[in-house]
């Protein structure tokens, strides 16, 4: 069966699927973007994923192309048409084609794209041993927040972790201290069993799946501190892991070749990984699909 995607109004399959080759955000990568995982065919903190997308089309003054209500239409409607229970959603929305300018149209017409692709999210091994990941310079922009198209510099790291047999890359300010993963947030704990996560800045894709684990994590009484960190107490901590749409709560047991604690996935991501399932409402895709 075909994969079938929206596009401005319409459900075709995907070979079929296609925006104008003037389109801004593929010109100018003038496009916002959400992923939105499907977890047993629950859309996992979709009221989240559609806040951050309203706030990234003011950040860059675009409108909606559609009302949310009708967004959330589409969104069952390409899940169904696809016949997925465990998936990843993509929806992108650029400032649509024009005739090539920096500035922008005057009267601009939205592209609006939605697909969607069957996922395993995770091997069993990977849950079970925890991920490698290796550290890039951050050479970013300085509007993070926004979750733009322009994801050049994270494609970059995403290859060379790869490249290194790493699943992710973790990416270091100036400073010294980390500020995310290529496509995830990332979280340590303590020696003193403290969970420190980087606090929402420009300079970080403030991740719902973070929001979702900061609400759970207060709730079950943990200690967190929202402040960066360093790629040194990263080295000295006792457990590590990354969160996002699709990863969840995924350990990481090695940075850079080198152990993070005992080298094992630690106990505190499995119970932040439990409580984010519960709060989606559906069983762990991986324990599930062993
Ligand atoms: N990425 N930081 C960055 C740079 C990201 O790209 C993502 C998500 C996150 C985590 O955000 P959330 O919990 O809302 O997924 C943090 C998605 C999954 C992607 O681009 O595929």
């Amino acid at each position: 069966m075909s994969r079938i995607a929206y596009v401005n109004g319409r459900y075709l399959p995907i070979q079929a699927a296609g925006v104008h080759i003037e389109d801004r955000g593929f010109q100018f990568a003038d496009a916002v973007y959400e992923v939105v995982s499907v977890v047993g065919g629950c859309l996992a903190d979709e009221e989240g994923h559609l806040a951050r997308m309203g706030r990234s089309l003011s950040e860059l003054r675009m409108p909606w192309p559609v009302a949310p209500a009708v967004l959330r239409q589409i969104m069952r409607q390409v899940v169904a048409r696809n016949r997925v229970r465990n998936a990843s959603l993509y929806i992108q929305i650029s400032r649509g084609a024009a005739p090539r300018d920096f500035r922008f149209p005057r009267d601009p017409s939205p592209t609006l794209v939605l697909t969607c692709r069957a996922a395993r999210f995770q091997t069993p091994e990977q849950l079970q041993d925890g991920i490698a990941c290796i550290t890039v310079p951050d050479i970013r922009w300085l509007r993070r927040d926004i979750k733009t198209v322009g994801l050049l510099a994270q494609s970059l790291g995403k290859q060379a972790a790869a490249e290194a047999g790493a699943a992710e890359a973790w990416q270091i300010a100036p400073d010294g201290t980390v500020t995310e993963g290529c496509s995830s947030n990332v979280w340590i704990v303590t020696a003193a069993g403290v969970l420190v996560t980087r606090p929402a800045s420009p300079l970080i894709l403030n991740g719902i799946t973070r929001q979702s684990l900061l609400r759970l994590a207060a709730a079950m009484g943990l200690g967190v501190e929202e402040r960066p960190f360093t790629l040194e107490e990263a080295f000295a901590a006792r457990e590590a892991f990354i969160s996002s749409a699709g990863s969840f709560v995924l350990p990481v047991t090695r940075l850079d070749g080198r152990p993070i604690g005992d080298g094992r996935p630690g106990p505190l991501a499995r119970r932040l990984r439990q409580a984010y399932f519960d709060h989606v409402g559906a069983p762990d895709p991986v324990e599930a699909g062993r």
